[in-house]
């Protein structure tokens, strides 16, 4: 993606000296090295871009304004290195609801960092690139404010220029504010993502400067059109040559160009070459092969500026019917929603971390990214770039107070373009980018949509950027009477199929389901007996890891995957979401600080769900994993359901050697009968096309509803007989909160007894289910459900009614005997289970699941051992209680102490409980159900050996050996 002129490592060449043996080797060779360049402060002519990185000093909370000044002494400020998060070593507040994280993130903090600037330099630009301050940076040099910006979530430059001396100590002082921030996440709180000093001629590239499409792509040839605009920071005019040479994946020059321009005095001048290339190599989410840019800017003989920009040959289209195709080919979209914050690490951006969450992601299927609901940090761009990620890059969630607005300031419009603008600039070069989202589910309220500011955010964006569809993530159905989303190319549709009345609107119009699922659970945790409807949640403050529980709003992925296989003109789904990320703990918003929405927990850990996406997205891939674990002390005798998710088509399950039977997918149970179906109904009152018996007619597409809509309607079913009932199944026309009703039975039609008594209720405050079950124990010929109160002007009606001998699993489960294979009812013993998979009749594969002992020793396993002594680099060691044949302890939670020999620190320790108050960033950590992750981080400039010894009370230490290398 995006330019490059930031390195890492000592130079070295000087700048100078590199650009002529450079240029120099294309004419011998066609190739090219890259620039090396150190992270210290800046130091003589030539090294044009610097990461500030180290020795920065920081203080929490308000400050008179002279510690914007050099001769402020801020030696009892706290030293810092950036990325910087001051949010997350918390300390956590209990008693604050979950929605941010219960973390201490509003507030005020003042970072201060200290640079010599060489005499030598002197007549140079200098400017400050921030990737994202959180929130409102205002950015003071030597005293005087050189810039500011009012999205903490958006990059910005400040030109340090006029504040700077040369030759002498300078201050860069950064106040940020998230105290006006507004959120419905943990936002995190500082400096949070890179910071680069970029140190250049007065003549240079204008920042984002370099804007490449590729016009026409064939297989024979793409033209690629390259746009280069110089900056004049002189008095007088200036006349410059701009050398472009393309380079491909392997680094041979294919085309190259020299144009000469002159650029006003304080101005810029755009420079427009177009080349072709041969045969070219594609960008693909399969073979993401990436071409370079190099661009050279000369006033005379003098080299003032140079730069690389990575692009990607790619056609691709969103289309209507037939959803998005990727270099001519249909690709299905299996994305992920990401949050920015990386767990124990908050939101201090490490690329490792990143890179870490797309190879998880990967490893399950995934080849979209929606970055929800924000600009990302350029190197998740980068990284989907080189990893082959097609990324939804959105720019808000709303554009209200999340946006940093505050009562309709800044105007909309003015605020609107200068992110979309910084956004889309930053980012067009990127292959991986195929969608500008401007929002994220905006009402129509007071700073929400109307079709006229969805046309100037879409046309803000068209203007730096005419070559993607811009789009955004909507939900309200009715919206779409208002010719609200005229101006977009594409929406997406958050969650249960909300599309519908669009595409009826707009046949013509490309769909992606940005947010699917929303299931829940929690790593490693599971509560019998299984819920029988989404939003039956345990009653423990966890969610059951069945992967049964989903949202009111949404659903189970066997539901979104059965939707995408139907509806093929949608382009695929994101699922909500990837990873866990802190804050929105639906659905106990008030105790836990963490989501349970992750496939994977917050430390990256997978959850079973991750096993069922891999199983359906990576079908050719063997997968063959058994839930739950098998440690039931408690239930000895009793039933403990077991899932499979495989890609096979069936498996056979065995228990302590004695075959379990097979499962085949696709197959449902069946059903006890439903006394109910096709005997005679009858009501209080009826409309004529929604008849008593359509109620229980087999069919919940079809319903009966009363008259009128005044409370006070019955429906009545004679069963024929006296029946002994265990389970009442009924489906209303809405959610059933909205209906209050008692449940009536009776022998004879004259002697009623009330069974059920149920009000109406308020929760939950989004959807819900329409289904309600009552497991009841009565002998009965005649059911009645008597309407009492009904909310929001709703009407008595009855989708469907069924009446059990026994009880019964919700129809809304038949779809996930589709995807998973379920033995419902084994009786549990310790032991061993073995799930054997097989495909087409061939055996793909098997899994073992064993019951462990108490813990004996901690094991850790590092994700890599070989790190670079970056200061930026992470290790993330797992670490897990087993017993004394290494079988996990699904159960231990031991507390764990760290101890870390050699050139690396902790940078975070967590385990997935989102309800866990323990610090982040302490030296100990609680295994939670088993497991615990440790992030190390390597010392800037360190290398060796790092020993880790992890230690808990009665159990053998765990141990790993890591090594850092320059
Ligand atoms: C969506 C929303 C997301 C997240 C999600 C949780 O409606 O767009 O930001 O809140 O619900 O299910």
């Amino acid at each position: 993606m995006g330019s490059t002129r930031v390195c890492s490592g000592p130079p070295a060449v000087g700048y100078v000296q590199f650009l002529a043996v450079a240029l120099g080797m294309y004419a011998l060779t066609g190739t090219l090295q890259t620039a090396v360049c150190t992270g210290a402060p800046p130091r003589g002519r030539g090294e044009s871009s610097f990461a500030l990185t180290a020795d920065w000093r920081f203080v929490k909370g308000e400050q008179a304004e002279n510690v914007t000044r050099l001769d402020f002494d801020d030696s009892a400020w706290q030293a810092v290195r950036l990325p910087h998060d001051w949010a997350i070593a918390g300390p956590f507040n209990p008693s604050e609801n979950g929605y941010a994280g219960k973390l201490p993130w509003r507030g005020v903090g003042w970072y201060r960092k200290t640079f010599r600037l060489d005499e030598a330099d002197q007549g140079r630009r200098v400017y400050l690139d921030f990737d994202g301050v959180m929130a409102f940076p205002k950015v003071y040099v030597n005293g005087q404010l050189a810039g500011e910006w009012d999205y903490g979530y958006m990059s910005f430059r400040v030109d340090a220029t006029p504040y700077v001396r040369f030759g002498q100590m300078n201050v860069v002082a950064v106040q940020a504010d998230t105290r006006q921030h507004g959120t419905r996440w943990y936002p995190g709180a500082g400096i949070y993502r890179k910071v680069t000093m970029t140190i250049c001629e007065p003549v240079h590239l204008a920042h984002w400067g370099t804007y490449v499409t590729t016009p026409q792509v064939t297989d024979e040839s793409a033209m690629v059109r390259v746009r280069s605009t110089v900056d004049n920071h002189l008095n007088g005019e200036s006349k410059v040559t701009i050398d472009v040479i393309l380079l491909d994946p392997q680094g041979k020059s294919v085309a190259s160009g020299r144009r000469q321009t002159s650029v006003p005095a304080g101005g810029a001048t755009e420079v427009d070459q177009t080349f072709t290339i041969k045969n070219p190599q594609r960008w693909d989410v399969d073979h993401p092969h990436l071409y370079t840019v190099k661009t050279v800017v000369r006033t005379g003989d003098a080299v003032t500026d140079m730069e690389d920009t990575m692009f990607g040959v790619r056609t691709f289209e969103f289309t209507a019917d037939d959803g998005f195709h990727l270099n001519g080919r249909r690709l299905q979209l299996y994305g992920a929603c990401l949050h920015h914050d990386h767990g124990p690490l908050g939101a201090a951006f490490y690329p490792r971390a990143m890179e870490r969450q797309l190879e998880i992601m990967r490893e399950m299927g995934v080849n979209a990214i929606r970055t929800s609901h924000n600009p990302p940090a350029p190197e998740l761009l980068a990284l989907c770039d080189r990893m082959g990620f097609v990324v939804w890059d959105e720019a808000f969630d709303k554009w209200d107070a999340t946006a940093g607005r505050q009562r309709g300031e800044p105007p909309l419009e003015e605020f609107g373009e200068r992110q979309l603008r910084n956004m889309v600039m930053r980012d067009r070069n990127s292959p991986s980018v195929v969608v500008w989202s401007i929002g994220n589910e905006i009402g129509a309220g007071r700073e929400g949509v109307t079709p006229e500011r969805v046309k100037f955010m879409s046309d803000f964006v068209r203007k730096y950027d005419p070559t993607r569809p811009v789009g955004m993530g909507c939900h309200i159905p009715g919206m779409v009477d208002q010719p609200n989303f005229d101006a977009l190319d594409l929406t997406g549709w958050n969650y249960s199929r909300r599309y519908a009345n669009y595409r009826q609107k707009y046949p013509d119009k490309p769909i992606v389901y940005s947010e699917s699922a929303s299931t829940l659970s929690t790593r490693g945790f599971y509560d019998l007996p299984l819920p029988n409807r989404k939003n039956q949640y345990s009653d423990q403050l966890q969610v059951d890891s069945y992967d049964l529980n989903a949202a009111d709003w949404s659903d189970i992925p066997d539901a979104e995957f059965r939707l995408m296989a139907d509806d093929r003109f949608v382009a695929g789904e994101f699922v909500w979401t990837g990873f866990d990320y802190l804050g929105e703990p639906t659905p106990f918003s008030q105790e836990a600080r963490s989501s349970y929405f992750g496939i994977v927990d917050l430390c990256g850990i997978p959850k079973d769900r991750f096993y069922l996406y891999r199983s359906y997205w990576r079908p050719e891939t063997t997968t063959v994993h058994i839930l739950p674990h098998w440690n039931w002390p408690d239930r000895i005798g009793q039933n403990v359901p077991v899932f499979v998710y495989t890609n096979g088509d069936s498996a056979e399950l065995f228990l302590n050697g004695k075959s379990l039977g097979r499962r085949q997918k696709g197959v449902i149970p069946e059903r006890p009968t439903n006394f109910a179906k096709g005997k005679v109904a009858t009501a209080s009152s009826s409309q004529t096309d929604h008849m008593p018996d359509s109620a229980n007619d087999g069919s919940r597409a079809t319903r009966w509803t009363a008259a009128s809509g005044q409370a006070a309607q019955w429906w009545q079913v004679d069963l024929g007989q006296v029946q002994s009932i265990k389970y009442l199944a009924i489906e209303f026309e809405r959610e059933e909160k909205l209906y209050g009703y008692e449940i009536k039975v009776s022998p004879d039609a004259a002697a009623w007894e009330t069974i059920v008594s149920k009000p109406t209720s308020r929760e939950p405050r989004w959807g819900g289910p329409k289904q309600i079950f009552h497991g009841l124990d009565t002998q009965a010929r005649y059911v009645r459900i008597e309407f009492n109160e009904m909310r929001e002007n709703t009407w008595a009606a009855v989708a469907e009614f069924a009446a059990y001998p026994a009880h019964c699993e919700s129809d809304y489960y038949d779809v996930t005997y589709t995807y998973r294979l379920r033995w419902n009812d084994v009786v549990y013993e310790p032991g061993e289970l073995k799930a054997v998979a097989y495909k087409a009749g061939k055996r793909i594969g098997e899994a073992v699941m064993r019951t462990a002992g108490e813990p004996a020793r901690l094991r850790l396993t590092p994700d890599q051992t070989r790190l670079t002594a970056s200061g930026e680099d992470l290790a993330y060691v797992l670490v897990e209680a087993v017993d004394g044949k290494g079988t996990l302890c699904p159960l231990a939670d031991n507390l764990v102490q760290f101890e870390i020999g050699g050139p690396a620190e902790v940078a975070g320790a967590g385990n997935g409980n989102p309800l866990s108050l323990e610090p982040f960033q302490d030296g100990t950590h609680k295994l939670f159900n088993g497991k615990a992750m440790l992030i190390l981080r390597t010392v800037e400039g360190q290398p060796g050996r790092i020993r880790v010894t992890a230690r808990a009370e009665g159990l053998q230490d765990g141990r790993a050996q890591l090594r850092a290398r320059r």
